[in-house]
């Protein structure tokens, strides 16, 4: 089954409790959250604080992804604001591990994602330790962004691995997906995907939610 996860950065920001609503009643099952430090991607977005206070909204799984250096830093914060799947880069940091293991201390869900240029089989050891893998098919640091045919390759590498395993995981992709690519990188083995502006800039935001998902 596909499961939806309309990224906030390009929701209206005056009033996000109604957009998260929106999405969350139609049936989409994780809210993205798109976390830049201005340092790993040239933008700065939201922090552990906002997500908080929007956590009292409603019981959508917040899929927290960390665009930002040396993760391990702010894990304390991000999973005592409410996240349940904490995404970090593989190019973030080098004590992938560690990272890993403090998201576990608190029984929420560990992913790793790596940006469209870097190969994919470099987190093919981390596969078993991670319930998440997320494919980057822009390069981070903005919504808006179009789609690049390119990181399939990684999506492939990961849907590959993954099936070598026989682990049952979120393989997620992220960047540019709208209602007419959905079903490439559906077919390349992708169960989560991230969308933005396809989602929250739709004029019909409810029954764009509603397509993704059939
Ligand atoms: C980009 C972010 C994405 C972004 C997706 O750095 O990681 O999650 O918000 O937005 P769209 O779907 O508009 O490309
Ligand atoms: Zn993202």
């Amino acid at each position: 089954m596909i499961k939806l996860a309309p990224s906030l950065l390009a929701a209206d920001f005056s009033c996000l409790g109604e957009e998260i609503k929106k999405v969350y009643d139609n049936g989409a099952q994780y809210l993205h959250l798109d976390v830049m430090d201005g340092s790993f991607v040239p933008n700065i977005s939201m922090g552990p604080g906002m997500i908080a206070s929007i956590r009292k909204v409603c019981d959508i799984v917040f899929d927290v992804h960390l665009m930002i250096d040396d993760p391990i830093r702010y894990i304390d914060d991000f999973a005592k604001a409410g996240a349940q799947i904490i995404t970090f880069h593989y190019e973030a940091c080098d004590n992938h591990k560690e990272v890993i293991d403090k998201i576990h201390s608190y029984g929420i869900k560990a992913g790793m994602s790596v940006k469209p240029h870097t190969d994919a089989n470099l987190m093919v050891p981390f596969l078993p330790d991670l319930e998440l893998a997320l494919v980057m098919t822009v390069q981070p640091g903005f919504g808006g962004q179009k789609f690049m045919p390119e990181a399939v390759e990684n999506l492939k590498k990961l849907n590959r691995a993954i099936k070598a395993l026989g682990k049952d995981m979120d393989l997620e992709v992220d960047g540019g997906i709208n209602l007419q690519n959905a079903s490439i990188v559906k077919d390349e083995g992708a169960n989560v995907l991230v969308a933005g502006s396809a989602v929250f800039g739709a004029a019909d935001v409810a029954g764009t939610v509603q397509e993704f998902l059939k």
